[in-house]
């Protein structure tokens, strides 16, 4: 359990760079599987999913290393397509090797994957569409297996709703698949289109990623190539989220721009000033907002449903009414326990939150359950008088390398706290 103490009140100012995005990167790894010789991710940050990831990818068979922030993995030579219960049940982004280990091996065994629990998170439409392309699927004692010892061949399927992960699973399975696939109802999120650009590169014919149609030509191989990930639109709005709740400026480099608009323009509405620049933004909080918000979360793109709990840190400290509703996940707002914990006046209903926004906020002891979640109640630390302790099972560290240090090198008073 990792504990934190944040004392709220705290202006930030500085610069924080954006790393390569966590839900970019963890196809990419699964994705190198399928190509022969190496591939090299440049600037991939070491969080715990990644190096989950890492683990994950040498109890497979492949060579993994490091060079500084470049993560380079090579080829197996033998190949184990059994994934065990520890790394499968540590992450979602497990569910990504189900693909290519089929697709190199003719067979991948995996238990249930992990992951945050967001309410129910099926893996039906993967299973369907690897069917769907001539896999044989068993279930034995809570693991599945899917055997295809001829290998994958093309088809058109159309997704009954477009899963992100889902998206990811097919376009890998067509890629090296006999013959054409056609994809419809296909999710949009830019982290796809890095996938398909990624292997594009490296030999694959997709076209259409980042609409809702994707063709794919399968290729008999694919070779290993250098690879920048996107950057983080999600750490994106978690710096922008804290500069709005702390008042203060905050510089964001390399932050990706079209991806993080919705959450942006949220931020100028409650009185945050938004300079854009070329590759870098500044966000300016006067620390008092105003004016409330109505936010739904949909597919890309629409408001993306990762930014919701952090747009809620930041809407508690805007005077007016706010309701945030989420058509993705039914179990978004697992932090508003949290959130009335510090004060905030917040109503759970179906779907979503109701906030009256713009009370103060105390610092209370609250508990991280999930990602998102316990990244916004860092956030909310941040505007609350007094202290905060954050325990943490290991939720915030899956997807930012360092928050905590990184919002203490901003000016925000965070330090970890022991345990009792
Ligand atoms: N769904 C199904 N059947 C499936 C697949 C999904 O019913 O076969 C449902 C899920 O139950 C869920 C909805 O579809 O209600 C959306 O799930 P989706 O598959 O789109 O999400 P995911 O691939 O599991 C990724 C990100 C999430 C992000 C979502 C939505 C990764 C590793 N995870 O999850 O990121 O919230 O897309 O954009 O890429 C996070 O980073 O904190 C995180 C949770």
């Amino acid at each position: 359990m990792e504990r934190y103490q944040i004392r709220g009140g705290a202006a930030l100012e500085g610069r924080v760079r954006i790393p390569a995005a966590k839900n970019s990167v963890l196809p990419l790894m699964a994705a190198a599987l399928l190509t022969d010789g190496e591939t090299r991710l440049e600037g991939v940050p070491r969080l715990a999913d990644v190096v989950t990831g890492c683990k994950l990818l040498e109890q497979l068979g492949a060579g993994v290393s490091w060079e500084g922030e470049d993560l380079t993995i090579r080829e197996p030579e033998t190949w184990d397509p059994e994934i065990p219960a520890s790394l499968a049940g540590a992450m979602r982004g497990s569910v990504f090797y189900l693909a290519p280990v089929l697709a190199r091996t003719g067979r991948v065994t995996l238990p249930m994957p992990g992951g945050c629990n967001l309410g129910p998170r099926q893996i039906d439409i993967h299973l369907e569409g690897l069917c769907k392309m001539g896999a044989q699927l068993h279930w034995h004692g809570g693991k599945m297996t899917l055997l295809a010892p001829h290998g994958l061949r093309g088809m058109e399927f159309t997704l009954r709703l477009p899963s992100v992960g889902a998206t990811e699973t097919l376009i890998m399975a067509a890629a090296t698949a006999r013959g054409n696939t056609l994809l419809r109802g296909v999710a949009c999120e830019p982290e796809i289109r890095d996938l398909a650009a990624f292997l594009n590169r490296c030999g694959a014919s997709i076209r259409g990623a980042g609409g809702p149609v994707i063709q794919v030509e399968g290729k008999e191989t694919l070779k290993g190539r250098s690879w920048r990930p996107i950057p983080d639109r999600i750490a994106a709005a978690t710096y922008a989220g804290a500069a709005a709740v702390a008042g203060g400026r905050v510089t964001l480099e390399n932050c990706p721009m079209e991806e993080t608009r919705l959450f942006l323009e949220m931020l100028e509405q409650q009185g945050c000033r938004v300079s854009r620049g070329e590759k870098e933004i500044e966000i300016f909080s006067p620390g008092t907002l105003k004016g409330g918000a109505e936010l739904v979360a949909r597919a890309y793109p629409g408001f993306p449903t990762d930014m919701l709990p952090l747009a809620g840190a930041v809407l508690l400290k805007s005077r007016g009414y706010s309701r945030l509703t989420d058509t993705l996940f039914q179990n978004r707002f697992a932090c508003a326990g949290g959130f009335r914990a510090m004060g905030a006046k917040v109503t759970s209903r179906p779907g979503g939150i109701l906030i009256q926004g713009g009370l103060p906020l105390r610092g209370a002891p609250v508990e991280a359950p999930d990602l998102r979640g316990g990244a916004a109640l860092l956030l909310a630390a941040l505007g609350a008088e007094g202290t905060t302790l954050l325990s943490d099972r290991g939720h915030i560290s899956r997807g930012y390398p360092d928050l905590p240090g990184s919002l203490a090198a901003l000016g925000a008073d965070i330090s970890p706290f022991p345990a009792p």
